[in-house]
């Protein structure tokens, strides 16, 4: 085969082989197709688009050129979670530790945060100690032995992705749904799962920000998942505010201690527990999905959910000393107040401003190689729908520096919106789409 031709072939609109396009990625990853060839070949993929069969093979050979976590060896369906990201978006800290106390096995493999958005691995390393990278085979015996373990991509999971998606940031080429599709499913299937339960957000704070993108989207990542012999549901909701009352890497770790014990904010509860019921349903935990959100509601009360995040942290070489006491964790040296400019009703948080004031603390990185401060960001005292006087406290802010707080304020000013009547109430789910849908 020639690359010349395969890339002809697709820029004239043609589909393309089972064979064509494998022979693509095993280039992509042994280097055999030089990065000018598979740039031009992105680009007729991202203008004349996949049908369901290409994106499908596309997700088959980036699973095949690396390994598939084999997790035979765990009894149960094995399920996890992917949130295409957003701002204050902790789920993962909560989901994963309740759902394996309820006898599901969670083999979680995350990201890191990148732009406005927070990743999992950030905020669990904000707990002195906790090693995000793991061999597969102590991945596998901890997913054995705990029922959950919550890592980073390791090298061997899809690498044709790393170099497939590292060409596409510089050449314009993200934007595609066959591409974003078989990328976010080809990691998830080399992880050894059998069932997925995905939030796709949209509004300010989300990756897709029109909710017409974010539902093709979501359409698109059941269909190929469905295909790919996943069993799948997902969630469309809300990302226009922040998720629950935190943005920062500590401070949301608090935040899902709260959750873990029974409290933290209702917005965070709901999802919290719709995700968890999902995946225990899925995972054939409980018979029905309303049998599945109380038995997470009841592991969420009586500590079982947080019994298990503190072992898994144990097992993971972090101080399960922070998590009995959250005052412990990383704290940041400057503490100051956004205020109310005026008395009314907080009507909006824009989530993507906020998420970028909290990049501008250090909360999160513009480049993948910065360092990330685990101490920084904000505390939300008042939100969406609380009526307030001028003066109010409104947003706790977590700094380094001074310098740092005065470069925030005038973000958080443009972040907020007040109103003089009460704002209506936003739906946090949106809607559902896969095996969920008829639920
Ligand atoms: N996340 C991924 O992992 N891949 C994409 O292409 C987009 C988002």
């Amino acid at each position: 085969m020639r690359a010349v031709d395969i890339i002809r072939a697709k820029r004239d609109g043609n589909a393309l082989t089972r064979e064509q396009i494998a022979w693509m990625v095993t280039g992509a990853s042994d280097g055999s197709v030089p990065p000018y060839q598979l740039s031009a070949w992105l680009m007729a993929v991202w203008l004349r688009g996949m049908t369901p069969d290409e994106t499908t093979w596309l997700t088959d050979a980036m699973v095949d050129s690396g390994v598939r976590v084999d997790l035979s060896a765990v009894p149960g369906i094995k399920v996890d979670k992917h949130s295409t990201g957003g701002v204050g978006d902790k789920t993962s800290l909560i989901i994963a530790p309740v759902v394996a106390a309820l006898g599901v096995p969670v083999p979680m493999m995350s990201g890191r945060g990148l732009g406005h958005t927070g990743g999992t691995l950030d905020k669990l390393e904000s707990i002195q100690g906790f090693r995000t990278r793991l061999t597969l085979d102590e991945f596998r015996a901890q997913v054995a032995d705990l029922g959950c373990a919550l890592i980073g991509q390791t090298d061997e999971v899809a690498p044709a992705d790393r170099t497939l998606y590292a060409l596409r940031d510089v050449t314009a080429t993200v934007e595609s749904l066959p591409l974003i599709c078989a990328s976010i499913l080809s990691k998830k299937i080399a992880e050894g799962i059998d069932a997925l339960v995905l939030d796709v957000k949209t509004g300010s704070g989300a990756f897709m920000a029109r909710e017409d993108d974010a539902r093709a989207l979501a359409d698109a990542l059941v269909g190929l998942a469905e295909r790919s012999g996943l069993r799948v549901a997902a969630l469309l909701t809300q990302m226009d505010v922040p998720l629950g009352r935190t943005i920062g890497n500590a401070l949301e770790v608090r935040e899902c201690v709260d959750v873990l014990r029974g409290g933290g904010p209702a917005d965070l509860v709901e999802l919290s527990v719709e995700l968890a019921a999902l995946m225990v349903w899925l995972g054939q935990g409980r018979p029905s999905l309303e049998a599945a959100r109380d038995a997470v509601r009841e592991a969420l009360a009586d500590g079982r959910g947080l019994a298990a995040f503190r072992a898994i942290v144990q097992r993971q070489g972090g101080d399960v000393g922070m998590i009995d006491d959250p005052a412990t964790l990383p704290q940041a040296p400057v503490r100051d107040m956004f205020t109310a400019p005026g008395e009314g009703y907080v009507a909006r948080y824009d989530a993507g401003l906020l998420g970028r004031a909290a990049v501008q603390l250090g909360a999160g990185r513009a480049r993948a190689e910065d360092a990330v401060d685990p101490a920084v960001g904000f505390d939300l005292l008042a939100v969406p729908g609380d009526r307030v006087v001028a003066g109010a406290p409104l947003i706790a802010i977590h700094a380094r520096t001074a310098a740092d707080v005065a470069a925030v304020r005038p973000m958080l000013a443009e972040a907020l919106t007040m109103s003089a009547t009460p704002p209506a109430p936003r739906p946090l789910i949106l809607d559902r789409l896969g095996l969920a849908a008829t639920r």
